[in-house]
């Protein structure tokens, strides 16, 4: 039997579900979030503009907006019970686990985390878009032997979470920055994270178990964690004059570049072009253009030698290098920003819910 025409490989090509949230039209290098052009979102509205066109399906008029930013500026402070937890981490935790434990902790202090009334999921969700960032701040200040910075109510998502991790008030312009990453990372049809994590909640699971679920999916480096892979790449070759023997080498050895390839486009991912703009803006303010010297190279010895192009995560990490964020605080800004769409997900599930189950093809004895 012709197993491939039945089950592809990592089930690619395969439809999971059917959502109103997003669409990622891979031959055209097109992504829509409920009805937008990503185009037509990035620069023009705020991250919890997107966070309630994806809960809501339609951008808020200015009362919803203030009311949402109201509720999750509310949401933010932690449990005590969270905090003792992350404080017990070794400070060599990766940010990443402890984003997964304090989200799976999250769960055992929020006293509705069992009540699956749609009400409570839509109140949960809330709370985990404005407790993802703060878990991410205040572990990172915990780990670095610094006093954990209160959340600021006065502050959106983007500049709370700067100013929770530096401990002053961002500019203007770092705060546009980290917005606008956080509208493009939002969300991304059926993903390997959001498939885990309707998965999760396909079973009538949680909504905290689900998060977790996401969580630890996309810390790998064929997903979220591909943006710590490119500025460890790009620290590693050095200089511009280093990079086409590193690509050379890491392509004579089947070796991957990390932020280069993507499973369903198959021309210019729609987020690059945003970020390499971001990028190249921001590594010439801090005086190192070497950094998008070195990606713009990268990229167009992989488009000539293997028809790749950049992804999501491959001028992303150039941006926040460039902000000052700390490398492994990559990914988790991905889980930060990609809780809007993961909630979204797991709202969509549950509506119209059927157990997520497929089969395994026998090839044992
Ligand atoms: N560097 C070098 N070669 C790559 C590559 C990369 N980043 N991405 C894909 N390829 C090559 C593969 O080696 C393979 O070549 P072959 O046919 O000669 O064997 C071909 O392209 C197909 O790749 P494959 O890994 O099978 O595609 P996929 O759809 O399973 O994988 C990714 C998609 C994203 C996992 C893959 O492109 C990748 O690993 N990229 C790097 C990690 C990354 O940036 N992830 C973030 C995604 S948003």
């Amino acid at each position: 039997m012709n197993t491939a025409a039945t089950h592809p490989k990592g089930l690619e090509g395969v439809v999971a579900a059917d959502t109103r949230l997003s669409d990622v039209r891979g031959e055209e290098g097109v992504l829509v979030y409920a009805g937008y052009n990503i185009n037509e979102l990035a620069g023009h509205v705020s991250f919890e503009e997107v966070v309630h066109l994806l809960h809501k399906g339609h951008l808020p008029n200015r009362a919803e907006l203030d009311a949402l930013k109201k509720t999750l500026a509310a949401s933010r402070p932690l449990p005590e019970g969270v905090m003792r937890i992350l404080h017990e981490l070794p400070s060599s935790t990766p940010p990443m686990h402890a984003l997964r434990t304090g989200v799976s902790a999250l769960g055992c202090f929020d006293p509705e985390a069992e009540d699956d009334s749609m009400e409570a999921q839509h109140r949960k969700a809330l709370r985990l878009i404005a407790q993802v960032p703060v878990i991410t701040a205040a572990f990172h200040r915990m780990r670095s032997g610094k006093p954990v910075v209160a959340p600021d109510s006065s502050l959106g998502e983007a500049a709370n979470f700067l100013h929770m991790i530096d401990d002053e008030k961002p500019s203007k312009e770092k705060e546009q920055t980290l917005d606008l990453c956080y509208v493009l990372h939002a969300d991304h049809g059926m993903n390997a994270s959001t498939f885990s994590a309707r998965v999760t909640i396909a079973t009538l699971s949680d909504m905290y178990s689900a998060i977790t679920t996401a969580i630890g999916t996309l810390k790998g480096p064929l997903h979220g964690g591909a943006n710590e892979g490119v500025i460890k790449m790009l620290q590693e070759i050095g200089s511009p004059a280093g990079v086409d023997a590193y690509v050379d080498n890491a392509l004579a050895h089947k070796q991957k570049i990390m932020g280069i390839g993507h499973r369903v486009y198959k021309t210019l991912d729609p987020r690059a072009p945003h970020l390499r703009a971001m990028a190249q803006k921001l590594s010439q303010k801090i005086g190192e253009p070497k950094w998008i010297e070195m990606s713009d190279r990268i990229a167009r010895l992989m488009y000539e030698k293997k028809h790749l192009n950049a992804n999501v995560d491959f001028y992303s990490a150039t941006v926040y290098y460039s902000l000052g964020i700390p490398t492994d605080l990559f990914t988790p800004i991905f889980a930060i920003a990609r809780t809007a769409g993961w909630t979204a997900h797991i709202l969509e599930q549950l509506s119209e819910n059927r157990l997520i189950r497929p089969q395994s093809n026998y090839i044992g004895p």
